[in-house]
């Protein structure tokens, strides 16, 4: 079946150059005054969405869930948590973004079922070795009385990726120990996957987001994995690391495209943790995925060098594949980049120089709520205010990702700054963000907003950003140049001083140009 969503103009492959919205649904807009995101104020901010510019929203997880994770934690796949709204409300704000011309997508959460799951609920019930514990993995433990987990597998967030249950066994999850994993082995898991894809297909969703998309199927016998330094969240899950990646995850994903490929134009991006080029275009295979994002954008370091091979691999990585690369500066797992890049006015600078890059990039982009107002990193969360799994899990020693959730600044001098009719919101918000409310700075041609509003005009608008193809041009030293096709050229200098500024009309700069030349920190796109 493939519902007509809307009357929309539908282009060939919308998302090879989309500009993506990821809406962290807690911390984008709250519509009920409870001091959480929820579907009804991303409903009233879509306004906002449109005339900055962006084609797709994707939501995080907003199915009924007990938050042990945020959402990551799904209790009932096809239907709206309470806190969130109503599948009614989901409905309403499908229809209108789509009136707007927006595509919405949203988050599939394959890997793991929440323990709150009635599936879970149902193995934990049942006996050993039986059907309802068959969707999971349970295992007996080692030891002479099975006292030790079946593997030396940890968990992503801290602690052993194993827990017993009172008969004896234990069962994996990867991630937190309310985050059971489900085996895709089993045909129910299986069929129930299918099933979910097309309750939101049918509503007319445009596509998916998939949580762990390198995760899902685990290799026989569960070996044990080689002892590594890093095995948290975001370690490049590579040889040796038998969680993730394994051959058998190809089969879910033929099985998921051809579910999406039953309807028309819709698409699934990847959340794939794979550093190795050739293993990580294996998911972009013309029966994979169409998208698969870029991390190593995301995880460089504000130097030419970094910045340079990480684009020569992602579009290395695409070459061989039908898929465009797909750019991420940052999301709700990472510091946001302001930060990332020294805070303060320098951190500043470079987020505007950065956003000039990622949005010059041939392909699809990926922006983070907030990175459009230069939101920094919120470090100093008082403890007793975090909520992320990973601050129990180390045993109170890694803070956790709450400093990148924090709710949107509107409007306003004062928390919560217009994002809910209460000033108390999930994570405290801090007292000196009047300046970086959305209000402020869109009257402001100077503002980080104001540059984005901009650079997304000229890339859906100029002709420029045609072709999909980018030529490495010369640069000084700290500099990275390259021209698109349609002649965009895009220099970035990374460097402490000024440098030349290259022939050509000028589109758009992240600083002022004074005299000819590009200050530090800077980048320009110009027409050549
Ligand atoms: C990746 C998600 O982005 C993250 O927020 C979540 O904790 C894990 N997957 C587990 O679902």
């Amino acid at each position: 079946m493939s519902p007509d969503p809307t009357a929309r103009a539908v282009p060939a492959e919308w998302w090879r150059s989309a500009v993506f919205y990821q809406v962290y649904i807690r911390s984008f807009a709250d519509g009920n005054g409870d001091g959480v995101g929820d579907l009804a104020g991303i409903r009233s901010r879509l306004p906002y969405l449109t005339e900055l510019g962006v084609d797709a929203l994707w939501i995080t997880p907003f199915y009924p869930s007990p938050m042990a994770d945020h959402g990551y934690d799904v209790a009932d796949p096809r239907d709206v948590e309470p806190v969130f709204g109503d599948l009614a409300e989901f409905d309403a704000l499908l229809a209108d973004a789509h009136t707007r011309g927006l595509r919405v997508t949203v988050d599939l959460v394959p890997n793991h079922s929440s323990d709150r799951h009635e599936w879970f609920r149902t193995a934990l019930a049942a006996a050993p070795g039986s059907p309802e514990r068959a969707r999971y993995l349970f295992r007996d433990g080692r030891g002479p009385d099975g006292s030790e987990p079946p593997n030396n597998w940890p968990s992503v967030f801290g602690g052993p990726a194993w827990t017993r249950v009172p008969d004896g066994q234990w069962y994996l999850h990867l991630f937190a120990p309310e985050q059971p994993d489900l085996d895709f082995a089993n045909p129910d898991v299986v069929a129930d996957l299918d099933r979910t894809m097309r309750f939101w297909l049918d509503r007319g969703v445009d596509g998916f987001r998939i949580d762990v998309a390198h995760g899902m199927a685990k290799p026989d016998g569960l070996p044990d994995m080689l002892p590594m330094e890093d095995t948290g969240l975001l370690a490049d899950h590579g040889v040796g690391d038998h969680r993730f990646d394994q051959d058998g995850v190809h089969a879910v994903h033929r099985r998921i495209r051809g579910v999406l490929d039953e309807y028309e134009d819709r698409m699934a991006v990847g959340e794939v943790w794979v550093s190795d080029d050739d293993r990580l275009a294996q998911y972009l295979r013309e029966d994979e995925l169409q998208l698969a994002f870029n991390f190593k954008l995301l995880t460089a370091e504000w130097t030419a060098d970094e910045l340079r091979d990480a684009i020569i691999h992602s579009l290395s990585t695409v070459s061989g594949t039908p898929a465009p690369a797909c750019w991420v500066l940052s999301n709700h797992d990472r510091p946001r980049h302001v930060t990332r890049y020294g805070g303060g006015e320098l951190g500043l600078r470079r987020a505007r120089a950065a956003a000039l890059l990622q949005l010059a990039l041939p392909g699809a982009v990926y922006l983070y709520n907030g990175d459009e107002l230069g939101l920094p990193n919120v470090d100093d969360l008082p403890e007793e205010a975090l909520q992320d799994p990973v601050w129990e899990r180390s045993g109170r020693t890694k803070r956790g990702r709450d400093g990148c959730r924090v709710p949107m600044p509107w409007s306003g001098t004062r928390p919560s700054y217009g994002f809910s009719s209460s000033p108390d919101t999930w994570l405290p918000m801090p007292l000196d963000w009047a300046g970086l409310t959305v209000e402020a700075q869109s009257s402001d041609p100077a503002s980080i907003q104001s540059l984005y509003r901009a650079a997304l005009a000229l890339r859906s608008g100029s002709p420029a950003f045609a072709g999909e193809e980018l030529q490495w041009l010369p640069a000084p030293e700290g500099c990275l140049a390259f021209r698109r096709p349609g002649g965009l050229v895009c220099l970035l200098n990374l460097t402490d001083a000024p440098v030349p500024l290259p022939e050509g009309r000028v589109l758009l700069a992240s600083s002022d140009l004074g005299g000819g030349t590009v200050p530090a920190d800077s980048a320009v796109w110009l027409q050549a």
